[in-house]
């Protein structure tokens, strides 16, 4: 008998062993499938069941990560939620000492929050639309609008092409048509340097001596994030849900 395990075959074995040990079902939401290249059907919670009868599937807050607070706050989702941070507290700390308005000090703080905590694709994108109910108009047109301006130089403010994207994506790697379409808008728009100032403080280069706090941040966040009293995910904004897959990633539904 071939004693090679494959690699989804330990996959599953994982999965079996979360399942008894665990006194409650998850099953994982298609895209976590999709980005391990995974076309199967997802976890039958029937199934999982035979092997732990008395097991639940997960429709509460998940043990496995951090409880948060009921009403959770803009610097909550940075504690519990969001990985590392230190590149949006350098980049923000970086925007303060380039002398940037407050609440653009804001968007370099939260221009990557989609990275830090939910998506990676399309992630100016994301991060615009999660904050936009919250900040000035201005702030979410230049989160989404540093996705796409990342990948053009612009010399007159001394930004070049980052050498990181060569080295990650190749000498010949070309932005989608989308985003190409997008720079075209976005060149000539009134808020173009407000986008553009975020990439020059999006500093790809960490100083790993430099250790930034949050609550440095705190006067300019209560200053310039409108925080909703019921907390992010139960306001009944727009967004609230998107705020609400971050809380409970594996609610069944
Ligand atoms: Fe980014
Ligand atoms: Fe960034």
């Amino acid at each position: 008998m071939n004693d090679i395990i494959t690699l989804s075959q330990k996959a599953d074995a994982l999965e079996e062993k979360m399942a008894r040990e665990l006194d409650y079902i998850v099953v994982k939401s298609r895209i976590y499938q999709l980005a391990e290249g995974d076309m199967g059907p997802p976890t039958n919670p029937a199934e999982a069941r035979k092997k732990n009868p008395d097991a639940k599937v997960l429709m509460g807050d998940d043990p496995r990560l951090p409880a948060m607070p009921e009403k959770p706050t803009l610097m909550d989702f940075f504690k519990y939620r969001f990985g590392p941070s230190m590149h949006l507290l350098q980049s923000a700390r970086h925007a303060v000492k380039g002398g940037l308005p407050e609440k653009m000090v804001l968007a370099c703080l939260l221009h990557d929050i989609s990275t830090a905590g939910f998506i990676r694709g399309d992630h100016g994108y994301w991060g615009a639309q999660l904050v936009e109910p919250y900040v000035d108009p201005e702030v979410t047109w230049a989160i989404r609008a540093h996705q796409v301006l990342r990948f053009y130089p612009d010399e007159d403010v001394g930004y070049e092409y980052p050498q990181s994207y060569i080295t990650g994506f190749g000498a010949d790697y070309a932005p989608d048509p989308y985003i190409q379409d997008d720079y075209k808008r976005m060149r000539n728009h009134k808020w173009y340097m407000s986008g553009r100032m975020i990439t020059v403080h999006d500093i790809y280069s960490f100083d790993p001596s430099v250790h930034v706090e949050l609550e440095e941040f705190e006067d300019v966040i209560g200053r310039h994030f409108k925080q909703p009293e019921e907390g992010l995910g139960f306001d009944n904004s727009p967004v609230a849900h998107m705020w609400r897959a971050m809380i409970r990633p594996a609610k069944y539904l």
